[in-house]
Order: C-alpha cells, then sequence, then structure tokens
C-alpha cells in the first residue's frame, strides 16, 4: 500500500487543501493529513479544531486520514510507513522555503520524498493566513473555505477580537 503524508498548520483548512488532498488521493492508496501540533507560528484554532474540521471536510474521502503529529515531520513519515510528502506550490514566492524543507527533510531520510503539487488556478492567491485576515476585517470568505470553517472561522474571530 502506497501511503503520502500531506503536513502543513491548516490553520484553518481552506479550499486551496482541500483541493490538493482531493488531487493526492487519487494518486496514492492513502493520504494522511498531518496537522503539526508544533510549528513556529502560534495557530488560531487548536490542535483538535484544526484536526476536526479537517476530517469532517474529508469525510467523503474513504482513503483519507487526518491525524496530528509533533516532532520531525521525516519521522512521522517513517512511522506511518509513508512513501512521499506533498506539498502544494502555488506562487514562486512559495519556492525558496518550500526547496529548503524539501531537501532539509530529503537529507534527514533518504527514502523518503517530496511531491510539489500545484493548486486549481482559482486558488493560487489562497492561504490560510489570508482567509484569517480578510474574516477578521468583516470580508466575504465563503469561496475561500469550506462552510464549515467558515462558520468556525466567524466564531472563533467573535470570541476573540
Ligand atoms: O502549513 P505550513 O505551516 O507551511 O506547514 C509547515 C510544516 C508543518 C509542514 C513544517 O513546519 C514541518 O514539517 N514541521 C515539522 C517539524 C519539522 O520536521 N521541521 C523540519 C522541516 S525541514
Amino acid at each position: 500500500m502506497r501511503t503520502a503524508i500531506y503536513p502543513g498548520s491548516f490553520d484553518p483548512l481552506t479550499n486551496g487543501h482541500l483541493d490538493l488532498i482531493q488531487r493526492a488521493a487519487k494518486l496514492f492508496d492513502k493520504l494522511i493529513v498531518a496537522v503539526a501540533i508544533q510549528s513556529t507560528k502560534t495557530p488560531l484554532f487548536s490542535t483538535s479544531e484544526r484536526v476536526s474540521m479537517a476530517e469532517e471536510c474529508t469525510q467523503s474521502l474513504g482513503n483519507v486520514e487526518v491525524e496530528s503529529f509533533d516532532g520531525l515531520l521525516v519521522n512521522y513519515v517513517e512511522s506511518r510507513s509513508g512513501k512521499a510528502i506533498i506539498r502544494g506550490l502555488r506562487a514562486v514566492s512559495d519556492f525558496e522555503f518550500e526547496f529548503q524543507m524539501a531537501l532539509m527533510n530529503r537529507r534527514l531520510n533518504t527514502d523518503v520524498e517530496t511531491i510539489f503539487m500545484m493548486p486549481k488556478e482559482t486558488y493560487t492567491f489562497v492561504s490560510s493566513r489570508i482567509v484569517k485576515e480578510v474574516a477578521s476585517l468583516g470580508g466575504d470568505i465563503s469561496f475561500l473555505t469550506p462552510p464549515l470553517v467558515r462558520n468556525a472561522l466567524i466564531q472563533k474571530l467573535s470570541a476573540n477580537p
């Protein structure tokens, strides 16, 4: 069985993430969406909130599972017998960081490949950061996130203005 891991902060999951999950799930027997517990960024949503939103948004995809992970990504990938790490590339600006991360991960574990995938053109400008910023300023994000994420975001922002 070929398993791929799609890691990220998913704070929160966007339509761009979902598009990539659907594409990657077609290429592998199993896709694990891996929500990073420790991240250099301070997340708006707790780990369990990020995991449950991702679970609800992917429940129609039979070969997709959602888990959280801590520590080095390559160790987690190995613990799940993963063959590949999936990362999204939206624009050239993503490339430098992604390139650095992919080569470092390869250095740490030569058995794990990183595969870059491009989301649908409509989502190339979408990021969790932009979604949070627009939502916090009262802008419409309905075309950027699944409805349940939008509702959770509005609720979270009204509780933490
Ligand atoms: O969605 P993000 O924030 O771009 O995801 C970044 C993430 C979580 C994939 C990255 O920070 C990561 O892999 N963290 C786990 C710790 C680790 O292995 N760091 C070394 C990567 S070279």
